[in-house]
């Protein structure tokens, strides 16, 4: 979608085009995360933790595949890209274990000497130090198995894949998994920390429903498969609970069925067709009933003007006509709706595009979308793109995501409600900018849910997706409070010792 033609517009339509062809991004986006001038945090001079640098020293790996990195300061920034530069930092080593028996070689090195550490599989959080750390970084890029079953009722996969992977192997098996909807998001921390929004949601729920066993090692370095049935309490936990439990290395997931093409991609709008998109997403919201039809219109500001990207889905070569007829009263600028691939959809988000930057993501759960609520959402978008000139801010962007009530099991990050979650995703470079947006994006999700209530939204209830919220966010926003106990109990029986306390997440 940037291969729009620029050669050719008049200039006018070039500044238009250079805005739309960002403006398609919301969470989405796909140059390569080249940071601008400012690197990532902790780049500059500094000296790698002798503590930690020794306890690496001390792993012994038996696999000839895997590997430990040291002097990291100079060639981090080439190492895997964080989506967020926000989100990384220099590590002591980078371990990089390729085998089970590895990954438990790493875990009994950090409990025996008590090493920082962190873990990250794709490296989409937003939260700073959640996947990175200037201790032991574990990355998980040496699990990238994907393997269909014979009888094609399940997938094991990998955990340091990307969802692209898994649907690339799937395709034209007839077979799909309920996985990620954009390009370049990690299956690690997707499933554990939160559950996993998918273009499928509506008809199957969350990934964690769709999970049959996660294959793990334990805080302790012990190596474990854990279904419903052989621990129901770790495998309730694993469910939206964090990385507080230990590694997952493969998830085994349920497969759906699956036709050789689907339908949807990309749309763009420029600021004058705003009133029609929100008189559309909210009738959209309020009328659709086919749970294979979805849409993200996702409200906009970057290079100095508001637009709209819309991502729509439909789970069939094409969609009943009306569907998304709505849509049609506004008059797009790009558009890219058509029958394709699970895996081509998924690569047509722009979603790479806005990465290599610093970031951050909030959230609010509602119960439905009104033109109100969307207009106010704009005003936000439109308050925000106003600070971001003095604030290095490079895309506000408010992702509105109406599923219908979707199937749901009982899991760690409760969801048997149907929250429907809202990503704010903010993106600035100036690090001094960092409080200034985490701040604010705070304040943003604060006004949108005293709005929502005013119109008579229940939203007390509905808990906040942990995938989207930032770190300071109230436990008890994010779990309920049975919830919190049972994850506790669990904690203390599987980590008596607190190795998962050295690194980071949400903390109960
Ligand atoms: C562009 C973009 C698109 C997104 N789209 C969606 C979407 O469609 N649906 C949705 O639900 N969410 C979506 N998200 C949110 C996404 O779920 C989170 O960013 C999630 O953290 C990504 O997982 P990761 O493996 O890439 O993250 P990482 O940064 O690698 O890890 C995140 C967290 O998970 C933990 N973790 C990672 N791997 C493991 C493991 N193997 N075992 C135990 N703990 C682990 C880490 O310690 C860390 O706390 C999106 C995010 C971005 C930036
Ligand atoms: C070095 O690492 C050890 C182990 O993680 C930690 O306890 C210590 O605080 C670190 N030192 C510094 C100066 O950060
Ligand atoms: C997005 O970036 C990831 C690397 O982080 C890459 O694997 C993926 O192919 C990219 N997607 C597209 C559509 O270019
Ligand atoms: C959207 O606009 C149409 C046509 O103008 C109108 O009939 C409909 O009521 C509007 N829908 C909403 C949700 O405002």
């Amino acid at each position: 979608m940037i291969s729009l033609s620029f050669s050719r517009a008049p200039s006018s339509i070039l500044t238009l085009s250079a805005i739309v062809a960002l403006c398609v991004s919301s969470l989405f986006f796909w140059t390569p995360a080249v940071s601008s001038s400012h690197p990532p945090s902790g780049f500059a001079k500094r000296f790698a933790n002798q503590t930690a640098v020794d306890a690496c020293k001390s792993i012994q790996f038996t696999s000839k595949d895997s590997t430990i990195q040291y002097d990291l300061a100079s060639a981090f920034s080439s190492y895997f890209g964080y989506y967020m530069t926000s989100s990384s930092n220099t590590p002591a080593c980078l371990v990089k274990p390729t085998t089970a028996d590895d990954l438990s070689a790493v875990m009994k090195v950090i409990g025996q000497k008590r090493i920082n550490f962190a873990i990250s599989s794709g490296g989409h959080t937003g939260n700073p130090g959640f996947s990175s750390t200037k201790g032991i970084q574990i990355t998980m890029k040496g699990f990238q198995g994907v393997k269909l079953s014979s009888d094609k009722s399940y997938v094991d996969v990998g955990s340091g894949n990307i969802w692209d992977n898994v649907y690339a192997v799937l395709e034209g098996s007839g077979r799909n998994i309920v996985g990620g909807r954009v390009t370049g998001v990690g299956v690690g921390g997707f499933v554990t920390g939160g559950g996993g929004f998918s273009w499928l949601t509506n008809q199957y729920g969350l990934t964690v429903d769709t999970v049959q066993q996660f294959d793990m090692v334990l805080p302790d370095g012990t190596q474990k498969s854990v279904t419903a049935s052989s621990d129901p309490d770790l495998f309730w936990a694993l469910k939206g609970g964090g990385n507080r439990f230990g590694v997952v290395y493969n998830f085994r997931l349920s497969t759906v069925p699956q036709s050789a093409q689907v339908w949807g991609g990309l749309k763009t709008y420029t600021e004058d067709q705003i009133p029609a998109i929100v008189n559309a997403t909210a009738e959209f919201s309020k009328e659709n009933k086919d749970p294979k039809a979805q849409v993200i219109p996702t409200y906009n500001f970057v290079l100095g003007a508001p637009g709209i990207s819309l991502l729509a889905f439909y789970d069939g070569p094409s969609p009943p006509a009306g569907t998304f007829d709505m849509f049609d009263r506004a008059k797009s600028f790009t558009a890219d709706w058509k029958a394709r691939s699970f895996g081509d959809l998924v690569r047509s988000s722009p979603s790479n595009a806005t990465g290599g930057h610093r970031g951050a993501f909030h959230t609010v759960s509602f119960t439905d979308y009104s033109v109100d609520l969307l207009n106010a959402i704009v005003d936000e978008v439109k308050f925000y793109g106003q600070q971001s000139f003095t604030r290095s801010g490079f895309f506000i962007s408010y992702d509105v995501e109406p599923f219908l009530k979707y199937p749901a099991k009982d899991a760690a990050w409760k969801h048997t409600n149907s929250p429907l979650p809202l990503n704010i995703y903010y993106v600035w470079d100036n690090p001094q900018d960092d409080n200034y947006w985490r701040k604010e994006i705070v304040a943003s999700a604060n006004r949108l849910t005293e709005k929502a209530k005013t119109e008579g939204q229940q939203l007390d209830g509905l808990l906040l997706y942990p995938n989207y919220a930032i770190d300071t966010t109230p436990i008890d926003r994010i779990f309920d409070s049975a919830s919190l106990q049972r994850l506790k109990s669990i904690r203390s029986k599987v980590d008596p010792n607190n190795v998962m306390g050295l690194t980071t997440s949400f903390k109960f």
